[in-house]
């Protein structure tokens, strides 16, 4: 997509005026050549985002949030990058050849249309006879005519129904089998879901990539059955619900994750609508990241059973790594979010909303749990995994008061805790062995040579010809993508222009580490000099691993000419790394 129209692109980048843009969704002062303004991208109350007219990108200095136009509106408004191009482009008036956000997803196009297909099958299979039970059962759980509309849910017949419709239609059978819609049998191929009620799971993007369908005539086991792993449907990656609630979660900066798809319709549907689920208990590392790129605080709701319990504490405890803000609703009476606002109604699942707790109060309750705090050795334990649990946190009044109740609670004295707490901290800290560190240190650094490379190749294309000619490739695979990203642009465009390479790549991760570097690195004045400093600390890098490979090789080869040779190799790296002193 980016690859053909990366001219208009750069055109529509061009037009903009990255102050005007950030300025219509956020105030900016003006101080000195640059404007600022408080970041919307993390909790801020102070101005530290700064949006430099003359370069077009912006800069958090507190959280790290950097880019043009595009990424601003991009994340400001939750957006794709083609919307956000689009809207950038209606701004500054200049009409587009194609509209780019129907375009991007032509990479499944049959696969989702197939989808779509499938899914329209399920709706319309609620109008029939058999479905008028199916119906009967929606209605019994409370869904409303809308609620079925909204999220389109359906019905699987039995009798291979949804193949015998497939099949008519010359679908090729593989792609049928691979999308887990049908299964291959013993000398037959049948449908995957029969009786089923039918709902549809849509990836982040919001096309329908898979289905999870309940159990309705009678108790079945299991009550849901999920579509397969497919190569369009990744369980880990997706949050029910995730497309709907992306607008109302933007407004709102919060999100309600629930556990089942069940709690995230019933919510939605009573008008709550920032809610996802997880489908399950667990988080994998997509989802986390897609709930980063929210950017808003989060509610953990989960089910109100030992399992959900144990889930909140094992998510809280990855959302705190992740130095993700949540908080925490343990409901009470019902068994899930959905029964709780069945029996209680909206007014009360809104006063929970309001009174949710942090994790260091979850904590606090959680582990009571099976503990007699009347004896001695229990109490012990209690207070040490209340301490254990405040380590992570950043907040330290939250500390303070923790460590202050504790004491008062229990009748313990306050320094011990305190020193408790000091204890366990410092333990972490000083955790990596010194070797390990010393290893991570030269990684660090590393690291930073790098980048610093990378950056000032970013900002003028006579240090892109440096590194070609005196380094050329970089040994670590990640700082070799993004040099390779920086000549391609340069060979395209002939000059460089930061503002429009930060779009330039397609490659998330690759755009994301960009802006890393750029965020990171301060502006100076770099002297060709420096450069070339900068890359024989690379070049003398690459030599001093070619001969620690070259020393295990010597390890394991037995004869005595080969093992010449070697050695004679080792010796003429180790001189020009010592010429080069
Ligand atoms: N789940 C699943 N497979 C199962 C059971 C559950 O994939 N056999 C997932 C479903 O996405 C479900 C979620 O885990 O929505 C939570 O499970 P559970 O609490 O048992 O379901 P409910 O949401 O309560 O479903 P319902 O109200 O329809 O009984
Ligand atoms: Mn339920």
């Amino acid at each position: 997509m980016a690859f053909i129209a990366q001219d208009e692109i750069n055109k529509i980048r061009s037009s903009a005026s990255i102050v005007d843009v950030i300025s219509s969704y956020i105030p900016l002062t003006q101080r000195g050549k640059n404007y600022f303004g408080v970041c919307p991208f993390h909790e801020d109350h102070s101005p530290s985002m700064s949006v430099s007219e003359e370069k077009q990108i912006y800069k958090c200095f507190s959280c790290g949030a950097t880019g043009n136009v595009f990424t601003f509106v991009e994340n400001f408004l939750n957006v794709s990058f083609a919307e956000a191009v689009e809207i950038i482009a209606k701004t500054v008036g200049i009409s587009i050849s194609m509209p780019l956000s129907s375009k991007k997803e032509t990479k499944f196009k049959e696969e989702y249309a197939l989808m779509d297909f499938v899914l329209k099958i399920y709706q319309n299979n609620l109008n029939t006879e058999v479905g008028q039970r199916a119906i009967a059962y929606l209605k019994k759980r409370g869904l409303l005519e809308d609620t079925i509309k909204n999220f389109s849910i359906g019905l699987s017949l039995d009798q291979n129904m949804l193949y015998t419709i497939l099949s008519k239609k010359e679908y090729p059978e593989k792609m049928l089998l691979d999308l887990g819609l049908i299964n291959q049998g013993k000398d037959n191929l049948y449908d995957v879901f029969q009786n089923r009620i039918m709902f549809p799971i849509h990836n982040l993007e919001g096309e329908v990539v898979g289905f999870t369908a309940r159990c309705y005539l009678k108790d079945e086991t299991p009550k849901y059955l999920n579509t397969k792993e497919t190569y369009i449907f990744k369980k880990g990656s997706i949050l029910f619900n995730y497309h709907r609630a992306k607008e109302a979660i933007r407004l709102q900066k919060e999100v309600i994750v629930v556990e089942g798809n069940m709690d995230a319709i019933r919510l939605y549907s009573v008008g709550i609508k920032n809610v996802i689920a997880l489908m399950g208990t667990s988080l994998t590392k997509e989802q986390i990241d897609a709930l980063k790129k929210l950017r808003c605080n989060i509610i953990l709701m989960l089910d109100n059973d030992n399992a959900g319990e144990s889930a909140t504490l094992s998510i809280g405890n990855i959302l705190e790594e992740n130095n993700i803000s949540f908080s925490i609703i343990r409901l009470s009476g019902e068994k899930d979010p959905d029964e709780y606002i069945i029996k209680n109604g909206v007014a009360a699942m809104q006063e929970n909303i309001q009174n949710a707790i942090s994790f260091v109060d979850f904590k606090l309750n959680y582990f009571k749990k099976n503990k007699n705090l009347n004896e001695a050795s229990d109490l012990a334990e209690y207070i040490k995994a209340v301490i254990d649990g405040l380590k992570n946190t950043n907040d330290a009044i939250l500390k303070e008061v923790t460590l202050q109740k504790l004491a008062k609670d229990y009748n313990i004295s306050y320094a011990i805790l305190k020193e408790q707490l000091g204890d366990r901290e410092s333990k972490i800290e000083k955790k990596p062995e010194k070797k390990e560190q010393v290893i991570e240190n030269h990684q660090s650094s590393y690291n930073k040579v790098c980048s610093k490379i990378l950056f000032y190749m970013m900002h003028s294309k006579d240090f892109v010809k440096l590194y070609q000619t005196k380094l050329g490739i970089f040994p670590t695979k990640e700082h070799r993508i993004i040099a390779n990203e920086i000549v391609y642009y340069l060979e395209n465009h002939k000059t460089i222009d930061l503002a429009d390479f930060i779009s330039y790549s397609e490659n998330t991760n690759v755009k994301n580490e960009i802006m890393a570097i750029i965020c990171n690195e301060k502006e100076e004045i770099l002297t060709e000099e420096e450069m070339l400093e900068l890359l024989e600390i690379i070049k003398k890098k690459i030599k001093k691993e070619e001969i620690k490979k070259l020393k295990e090789e010597l390890k394991s080869e037995y004869d005595v000419n080969k093992k010449l040779s070697l050695l004679e190799k080792i010796a003429e790296l180790k001189m020009e790394i010592e010429k080069e002193v």
